[in-house]
């Protein structure tokens, strides 16, 4: 069953009929691109397929390592930036406690997760080799291309670490690999010392990935049953793959993206009321952000977390310049039964709430923000999830995908490609090169 739905009334004030008109034929112009596989970037469509032709030996796999990783491990660290850790950190934080590193193992029920190779920082690598230390841990590293400074720098330390805590033979237990199934110098040390490997296809890339063993891997260690998750996803690619676009709400949210785009609305901000989807924000932020960021066009991406940034963000949203459109991920379904408590001295005067449910609260904040930014000059479009399951969790991650996709073949771009990610590379490079 679908269980995400595109709310389109806060954008329909801001259109006209005959712009939709002209956007729909661009729209199936997208469509029928990806279907034929004849766009730009046609040989990265992988991550179409991924939901329903899946890996079974590698699946098994996955799970075989999930449960080593957990009894071998009280850290499970995770070593990868953008595509290679965006996505399995964000459904790592919308299923697990907010405090799950925290929380004893009994409690969590798997190693404490830790994300690392996504900053250069000196003061966050000292910080992991000290707390890492005296702990029991295992490392994923994951990189497509293999040699991505970032990941490359914290596992040639991690590796070290290991090598000298546990000695090779061991330590050759505890790493295991995501990355190009034929080449590389990750694939190739893979291969030297015996390291369990797992692949990323060669036409999935970095942002589209998270539905192979790069996200699959630490979801299952985490305990997520990612078998839901690409269920969802498979019954997304067949329910978002209509080309009536009035019956497809991922179509439908491509469509206004570009219409607001083309009146002069560039910064799209994904607004979340709930905190653990932060890192969900983050992921759409990469995929679009990449994805149509170029050859001077693109929407730029943004996200606030409510109500938290109303205090910070929600002055300009309201008031500022009138450049932006808003996407509110809503979650109707709350199971967190927690209700504001009756006082006798109601020395805050909020009895009048009393007995109702935090989410009751939080959902009027969302009503109440939502009209204003709509009465202030900003499109808001609302995207439900009914319920925080596996399974609608994988219809989302395919809705965006699918949705940047189209976006991206409307605006004109090749949304599979990263070309101007490499000049701050060639830079930095220089720059390291040249110390020598
Ligand atoms: O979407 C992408 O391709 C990028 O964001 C990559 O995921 C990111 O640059 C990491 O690359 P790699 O996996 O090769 O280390």
């Amino acid at each position: 069953m679908q269980g995400i739905f595109l709310d389109d009334s806060g954008v329909k004030p801001f259109i006209n009929e005959e712009d939709y008109e002209k956007m729909c034929k661009k729209v199936e112009k997208a469509h029928d691109m990806l279907e034929k596989k004849n766009g730009k970037g046609k040989d990265m469509l992988g991550w179409m397929d991924l939901p329903a032709n899946r890996d079974e030996e590698e699946i098994a796999r996955i799970k075989a390592a999930a449960e080593r990783i957990n009894k071998q491990a009280d850290v499970f660290v995770v070593v990868g930036i953008g595509g290679s850790y965006l996505g399995a950190k964000a459904i790592i934080d919308i299923f697990d406690n907010t405090f799950a590193n925290l929380e004893s193992y009994a409690e969590r029920k798997h190693p404490q997760i830790i994300f690392a190779g996504n900053n250069l920082s000196g003061k966050y690598l000292r910080n992991l080799v000290e707390f890492l230390e005296d702990k029991e841990f295992a490392v994923n590293v994951i990189s497509k291309s293999g040699s991505t400074l970032e990941p490359a720098v914290t596992f040639r330390t991690l590796k070290l670490l290991l090598e000298q805590k546990y000695g090779e033979v061991m330590a050759a237990q505890r790493i295991y690999v995501t990355t190009d199934p034929e080449k590389g110098i990750l694939h190739d040390l893979a291969v030297k010392n015996e390291y369990e490997m797992f692949k990323i296809p060669r036409d999935v890339g970095g942002r589209y990935s998270v539905l192979t063993a790069v996200g699959l891997l630490p979801m299952a260690v985490a305990n997520i049953n990612f078998e839901d998750i690409l269920d969802g996803a498979q019954f997304a690619s067949f329910v978002f793959n209509n080309r009536d676009i009035n019956n497809n709400d991922c179509y439908r949210y491509a469509l206004y993206r570009n219409m607001l785009r083309e009146n002069e609305k560039d910064i799209e901000i994904l607004a979340s009321y709930e905190p653990s989807f932060q890192y969900f924000v983050e992921w759409y932020k990469q995929l679009f952000g990449e994805s149509e960021g170029k050859d001077g066009k693109g929407i730029y991406p943004s996200g606030v977390n409510l109500t938290t940034d109303l205090h910070s963000m929600g002055q300009l949203i309201q008031d500022g310049k009138r450049n932006i459109f808003e996407t509110v991920l809503n979650i109707q379904v709350d199971r967190s039964l927690i209700y504001l408590p009756e006082v006798d001295d109601d020395f805050d005067h909020l009895n009048y709430l009393a007995g109702k449910e935090i989410d009751y609260i939080n959902k009027q904040a969302f009503e109440g923000t939502r009209q204003a930014h709509i009465d202030g000059g900003v499109p808001t479009m609302v995207l439900t999830l009914e319920d925080v399951t596996e399974y609608n969790i994988g219809q989302l991650i395919y809705f965006f995908e699918k949705a940047c996709a189209i976006s991206g073949y409307v605006l004109g771009v090749n949304p599979f490609d990263q070309p101007g990610v490499e000049a701050y590379k060639k830079n930095m490079l220089g720059l390291l090169k040249n110390e020598e």
